[in-house]
């Protein structure tokens, strides 16, 4: 053993000691700048000098997600740490601490930084955002979260996802009702506050959405309760084939039954939980179904028809019409070929249903499942 050897630990432990020492009258400095700023009523970070700078952040990082580093944001709102506060954020999502970054954020004014975040969150990701935005349960959250409701980037899933998000807090009902009777909400919105605002346990807030949106009556001429309450029941699926085959064989195939206009059923169970079948019953608009988009074809003729695209060549435009029919049109023939806002399923179906029958046919939908 060479005396080199035995020597080179104790030199890397002197060192260490230096870097602990030099370490440590730096953490002295930075205690003695941030008590400083601590005291200040009015510290302006944004101009502070760059040894300031350093020591905040210091502080920031050392301490990122405790209270004294959430204080030290509410108090002075340091703009650069926003990426690294909503990093943290998402990183912990559905935790208090994730609420209380969100909460921050929100106080910092770092809006539109969230919502870029949550609008391009994966999809098992995107509603737990949400609810961890709404759990401070401030009006600002609220707003922030109606936002995302009303942006014209969010898909009909996503606004009715966040609209429900807003009913998880008494100021999220308000702001969702202040919305909606302003005409704030888009269409894709309504149905899910339609349930948020008539599920409120605020009788007023209850009261003014039912008269705005009210709930979709049955057959037994009585509104239907929220989609929550229906999904507690237990249907008769036999009796749900009987009102499927009454209705919805018009334009749906399930097996060997029914006519191939919309999307064929058959394994609608696997593919929609029943809140989403519900959902698309009650309000078709809410989501159409890709390669069902509704077309209205005018021709030259002058005639009109509507349906949804069964093929297109450069000589001829196929139509699938209710009923499963095809019309074709020559090109040459065709004047306008307008896509439809709206959905070609019949609105209002659960209008010919009683609330029973409802729960049945949902029951029946959902036990087709993929074999
Ligand atoms: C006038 C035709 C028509 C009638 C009647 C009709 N539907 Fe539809 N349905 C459609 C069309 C078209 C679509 C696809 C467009 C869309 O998603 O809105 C659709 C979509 C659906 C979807 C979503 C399918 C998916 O794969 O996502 C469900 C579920 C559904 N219908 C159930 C029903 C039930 C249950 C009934 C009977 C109470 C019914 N429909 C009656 C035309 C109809």
């Amino acid at each position: 053993m060479g005396p080199m050897r035995s020597i080179l630990p104790l030199l890397i432990m002197a060192s260490a000691f230096a870097q602990d020492a030099a370490t440590e009258e730096q953490a002295d400095k930075d205690r003695l700048v941030m008590a400083t700023i601590e005291k200040l009523k009015n510290f302006d970070y944004a101009n502070a000098s760059p040894k300031v700078k350093d020591a905040v952040g210091r502080f920031l990082n050392a301490n990122r997600g405790s209270k004294p580093y959430f204080d030290f944001l509410e108090r002075f709102h340091v703009a650069e740490e926003g990426p690294k506060l909503l990093e943290f954020g998402i990183s912990k999502v559905g935790t208090a601490e994730a609420g209380t970054a969100f909460k921050t954020l929100v106080n910092m004014g770092q809006v539109e930084a969230i919502k870029s975040a949550i609008l391009a969150a994966a999809p098992d990701k995107f509603g737990l955002l949400l609810d961890t935005l709404a759990v401070s349960q401030s009006r600002e959250a609220a707003a922030v979260i109606l936002q995302v409701a009303q942006d014209p980037k969010a898909s009909a899933d996503q606004k009715s996802i966040a609209v429900r998000s807003l009913g998880k807090s008494r100021n999220g009902e308000l702001v969702l009702l202040e919305a909606v009777q302003k005409n704030r909400l888009p269409a894709e919105g309504k149905l899910a506050a339609s349930q948020v605002l008539n599920a409120s346990a605020d009788a007023a807030i209850q009261k003014a959405g039912s008269e705005l949106l009210p709930m979709a009556q049955s057959a037994d001429n009585k509104p239907l309760p929220p989609i929550a309450e229906l999904l507690a029941r237990k249907g008769d699926a036999a009796n749900g084939h009987a009102v499927y085959a009454r209705i919805c064989i018009a334009c749906h195939k399930a097996g060997d039954e029914g006519i191939d206009f919309g999307p064929a059923l058959s394994e609608i169970g696997t593919k929609l939980p029943k809140e989403a079948i519900y959902t698309a019953i009650l309000d078709p608009n809410a989501a159409i179904s890709f390669g069902f988009e509704g077309f209205e074809v005018k021709t030259t003729k002058g005639d009109s028809y509507i349906g949804m695209i069964a093929s297109e060549t450069d000589d001829e435009l196929a139509l699938k019409v209710p009923g499963g029919v095809i019309v074709k049109t020559p090109k040459a023939d065709v004047a306008s070929k307008t896509k439809l806002p709206i959905s070609l399923m019949t609105p209002g179906l659960a209008r010919a249903v009683t609330e029973q029958e409802f729960v049945d046919l949902v029951e029946y939908l959902s036990s087709l499942k993929k074999k």
